[in-house]
């Protein structure tokens, strides 16, 4: 199965709404410019809430080869939930893609892994594929190993879903998200292929194939090829260096 790679561009709570613009227009050019050099790859970006009515239409308008998504969403269709955003409004908003489960709200918001389970099942009741955060932290590095405690994140997930499901795995390990110490392509790897395994088990081998897994810590221009030359690793989330056009162009042109 070939799976498409994704390059993800995580902006968190940066960017304010004329750089968002400025932003999004000079990524669609240096994407265009180099459009030999990426043959099929995927690159999306995600801006907060308030600016993907405007990413939408700037893509819509120009119709660039560039797709968005949220940063969070709802485990509810609509009610009285202030503050929070549907799986409806995004979906609405052409959102190709949430991220869910980010160990930042993992952190902040407490999000535990039934929450992550019923977010994604809202996500794709609206046809808005997950991208599912799973990693560890140093402490359980230390206590369980590289692969235990992302592998049962994700089965909690997995165990909620149909085995059609279409969703994109992201595996961030915490001890890496801006820490500028990226896990080794090998180690993304291992860790990658375990939650592969683990999808064959709870899904189904098809779904394992063609499920993209992606690895977020620490990516830059300079570590992105390691990690695109393994073979269980589909692309990259990338953080702080999605917030450089050219930066996070460098990383889209990996090969
Ligand atoms: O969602 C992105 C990750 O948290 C990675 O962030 O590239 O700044 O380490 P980073």
């Amino acid at each position: 199965v070939a799976r498409i790679p994704l390059i993800a561009g995580n902006w968190k709570m940066n960017l304010d709404h004329l750089q968002s613009i400025a932003f999004v227009q000079k990524l669609a050019w240096a994407l265009k410019d180099a459009k030999h050099a990426f043959g099929d790859v995927e690159v999306a970006v995600f801006p907060p809430f308030t600016d993907l009515r405007s990413v939408q239409t700037l893509i819509a308008a120009d119709k660039l080869e560039l797709a968005h998504g949220a940063q969070d969403v709802s485990m509810h269709d609509s009610g009285a939930y202030t503050g929070e955003i549907s799986g409806a409004f995004l979906s609405a908003l052409a959102c190709r893609y949430v991220i869910i489960g980010h160990s930042e709200r993992r952190q902040y918001h407490h999000e535990d892994d039934e929450i992550v389970a019923k977010k994604t099942v809202a996500a794709l009741r609206h046809g808005v594929t997950p991208v599912v955060c799973v990693g560890e932290t140093a402490e359980d590095l230390e206590t369980h190993g590289p692969s235990a405690v992302p592998m049962a994140q994700l089965r909690v997930v997995l165990d909620a879903l149909e085995a059609d499901a279409d969703i994109v795995v992201a595996y961030e390990p915490v001890w890496a998200i801006g820490s500028g110490q990226a896990a080794t392509p090998e180690q993304a790897q291992q860790v990658c292929a375990a939650l592969r395994t683990t999808i064959a088990e709870v899904l189904s081998e098809d779904a394992a194939a063609r499920t993209r897994i992606i690895y977020g810590g620490s990516v830059k221009s300079s570590n992105i090829a390691g990690f695109m030359n393994q073979k269980d690793v589909d692309g990259a989330l990338v953080g702080g260096a999605s917030l450089d056009v050219d930066e996070f162009a460098a990383i889209a042109r990996f090969r």
